[in-house]
């Protein structure tokens, strides 16, 4: 599509091509021509889709403040997710996860080695010494946000707590490499480096995702990688950064009865922070977290 400077910009801003994307475009065709992978234009926000993510993440980021201050030895995860979904229909939101692709409930809880996918139960008990991520997606008038935390119940071993804050450094690795026009091998490579500095595996079966219009778009976002490779990143992408960290080996299977949790394949600990960002044009906006 070739657009003339007082045509409407394909972002359906409403606002004239030359006053919105044509340096945009300049920048990437530029970039395209040195061969680099560059976002096809449904993977760049505008302005009204940022504003509708950012205010399904107060959603999420509410129901992560609530369950940061609620979450104790002796609930179970069916009560962390009956206190997520509560909140998201209160305030006209509707948890992302439930139904989808038929998952059954709506948040994820994975405690221990469990790595991404646990299913909350009434049959969970938090215990004192676990470790446990909630992975929270909220849909808000048909805007998709999505972050995680980790959670220590009661006095949790050295071993743990170490590996929830060294995934949680790696999270913010991942956030310091994301450059407007910089490349998305970046974040994989600083995450990658990080974590196996210290001793620890990354996940690779896994990754961050494009999202906003839908719960997964595209790009990949491997917590592996190279610099210097993958896409470019754009001013007005969205997507999550999500590293799983193993204590052990990056291996994992996943559960044959539910389909969907994913556990470590050696037992060990695995611990995951996520957050929803954009990339601005000077740095990027953590919208979740
Ligand atoms: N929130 C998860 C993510 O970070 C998606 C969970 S999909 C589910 O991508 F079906 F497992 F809930
Ligand atoms: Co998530
Ligand atoms: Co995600």
């Amino acid at each position: 599509m070739i657009l003339s400077n007082d045509d409407k910009c394909w972002c359906k801003s409403g606002l004239k091509y030359n006053e919105c994307h044509l340096d945009f475009d300049k920048k990437l065709q530029v970039l395209k021509k040195q061969c680099c992978t560059v976002p096809k234009r449904k993977l760049i926000k505008n302005k009204e889709q940022i504003e509708g993510i950012r205010r399904s993440a107060e959603i999420n980021n509410g129901i992560l403040d609530l369950v940061s201050e609620t979450i104790k030895a002796g609930m179970t995860t069916e009560d962390i997710n009956t206190l997520a979904h509560e909140y998201t229909i209160s305030r006209g939101g509707i948890p992302a996860t439930l139904n989808y692709e038929g998952f059954p409930k709506s948040l994820c809880t994975s405690i221990n080695d469990e790595v991404c996918h646990g299913i909350p139960s009434k049959d969970v008990i938090l215990k004192n010494g676990d470790i446990i991520n909630v992975d929270v997606t909220t849909i808000l008038n048909g805007y998709y946000s999505d972050a995680s935390r980790m959670f220590m119940i009661g006095e949790v071993s050295d071993e743990a707590r170490k590996l929830v804050e060294i995934t949680k450094e790696c999270l913010n690795k991942g956030l310091e490499a994301v450059k407007p026009w910089g490349f998305l091998g970046d974040i994989g490579a600083a995450i990658q480096e990080y974590a196996q500095s210290n001793g620890y595996s990354v996940v690779r079966d896994f990754g961050g995702h494009g999202v906003g219009l839908q719960i997964h778009e595209d790009p990949f976002v491997s917590h592996c990688g190279t610099k210097g490779t993958d896409m470019i990143l754009a001013p007005g992408m969205v997507f999550t950064i999500e590293p799983m960290i193993n204590v052990g080996s990056s291996k994992i299977f996943i559960d044959e009865d539910n389909g969907w949790t994913a556990y470590t394949a050696d037992g060990a600990l695995s611990a995951q922070w996520e957050n929803t960002i954009l990339v601005t044009e000077d740095g990027i906006e953590i919208i979740s977290k």
